[in-house]
């Protein structure tokens, strides 16, 4: 068997949910153009997500990715990553200060584009064209022209990376995530409850700061008061465009994808043969691997001896989306397995993915009661088995959609229709993000799990 790894090895096995391009040079003119772009973070990044992820792995702290399900180009607009950005350090906020648990912070942004579908082909009205695919593959508007997979659209989505990656870390280091500016972050689209909630801990926050400030600690000499560490990461699917931009970093002589700090496997190419394993093979960054119900616990063992060869804590977090139903009966087994083979990993909770429903009105959505309900489940089997729930992976967007139904405000299946935005899955509203992260720092607080680690569970 040739273990040789390079870039593009993934290239001779099995690759599923990749796109034909119909005009090859053209695609890889496109990808010559991103192979001498710049690298969009720094290698060193990527090792300090993991050393912070490590912190995750051994009950120190938490980890809050979340972000759209599919990023769009039609979408793309300061306020949005503005929105995005500020809900999550809300609930960052909230997780940290309910719970005393530093948060890792991971957006799904600056490179969430490419979606593996359930279909390749869609029919309607007895027309059949290639599925919607992701902005940086094909158009989402039912037309010949918009599903061709067009490879204008990697550079148009390096770019749109770039300049949202540039944004955030404005947000993250210039001001915007002053903890003294916590009561400045608006709350427009909160339920008052929420809202009034988030005020509180505002309030005490400020006292807090201001004490801290008598004492002489204050953000002109702490760092961690000014700003913020803010990850970004997303599904390395598109492998043409993950290949592009892989680079040896110079001060470790090591590969690293440079698209984001962490990239993660979809549960439908997490075949162990496959090209997408062959690719994160290769690479240093923290790596990402959806666990659904058909996984069997065996092969992901072998998947995580593959991956993680020297059992680096920080390496791999297994993102387990089950569904409410079935999580009881499938998620046990699986952590007994990888705690017996004593593999150290996050283990992260995604409960989107396993609770789509078609609403009465028609629409995909999500309940936020089996959202709930599978969170707290997780947080519960982690108890009974003595490890660590460290962290949740969320679809989620600052805006006031109508995507997901339920929460305090009550969205009903009736008010779906009323802004349902989403250009792939339904995503939390900023209100219902908000409601979630009050009910984590709860289960956190509750549980004292933090306290009652020990070392590597
Ligand atoms: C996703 O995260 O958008 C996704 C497609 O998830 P999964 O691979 O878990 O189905
Ligand atoms: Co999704």
């Amino acid at each position: 068997m040739n273990n040789k790894w390079s870039p593009d090895s993934w290239r001779s096995k099995k690759a599923k949910h990749i796109p034909k391009y119909a005009d090859v040079t053209e695609l890889k003119n496109s990808l010559n153009k991103i192979k001498a772009y710049p690298p969009l973070v720094f290698a060193g990044e990527a090792r300090s997500l993991k050393s912070r992820l490590s912190e995750v792995a051994n009950g120190k702290a938490f980890l809050l990715q979340g972000g759209d399900c599919a990023e769009s180009f039609a979408d793309f607009h300061p306020d949005n990553i503005r929105d995005t950005f500020k809900v999550i350090l809300q609930m960052a906020v909230v997780l940290t200060f309910g719970s005393s648990c530093p948060v890792v912070k991971v957006g799904r942004i600056a490179g969430q584009f490419a979606k593996p579908r359930s279909q390749d082909m869609e029919t309607v009205n007895g027309v059949e064209m290639e599925s919607y695919k992701g902005d940086i593959i094909n158009g989402i508007e039912f037309t010949k022209e918009s599903r061709k997979p067009d490879p204008d659209r990697l550079i148009r989505a390096y770019n749109q990376s770039a300049a949202t990656l540039n944004l955030i870390r404005a947000f993250s280091q210039g001001g915007f995530a002053n903890l003294n500016k916590i009561h400045q972050w608006n709350l427009n689209f909160v339920e008052e409850e929420n809202a009034k909630k988030f005020r509180e801990i505002s309030l005490r926050i400020d006292e807090c700061l201001a004490f801290m400030n008598a004492c002489g600690i204050n953000e002109k000499n702490v760092r961690q008061l000014y700003e913020t560490e803010f990850y970004t990461s997303h599904e390395a699917l598109l492998l043409d465009y993950e290949e592009a931009l892989t680079r040896i970093d110079s001060t470790t002589g090591k590969w690293y994808d440079v698209s984001a700090h962490m990239l993660w496997v979809g549960d439908r190419t997490r075949q162990i043969d496959g090209s997408h394993i062959e690719f994160l093979k290769g690479i240093e960054n923290p790596i990402g691997i959806k666990v659904g119900p058909t996984t069997d616990s065996e092969e992901l063992i072998k998947i995580l001896e593959l991956l993680n060869p020297n059992n680096e804590s920080g390496r791999v977090t297994l993102i387990c989306r089950m569904g409410a139903d079935k999580i009881n009966s499938i998620l046990p087994n699986i952590i007994n397995k990888v705690k017996k083979e004593g593999s150290n990993v996050v283990w992260a909770c995604d409960p989107m993915h396993g609770n789509t429903i078609k609403s009465n009105t028609g629409y995909k959505t999500r309940p936020l009661t089996n959202i709930f309900s599978e969170i707290q489940k997780f947080f519960q089997i982690h108890k009974s088995i003595g490890t660590y729930p460290g962290g949740v992976h969320l679809e989620m967007t600052g805006q006031d959609v109508t995507e997901c139904m339920g929460g305090l405000q009550e969205i009903t299946d009736e008010d779906l229709k009323n802004r349902y935005h989403t250009f792939c899955d339904p995503r939390l509203n900023a209100s219902q993000s908000l409601e979630l992260a009050f009910l984590i720092s709860d289960f956190l607080k509750d549980e004292n799990f933090l306290s009652s680690q020990s070392s590597n569970s």
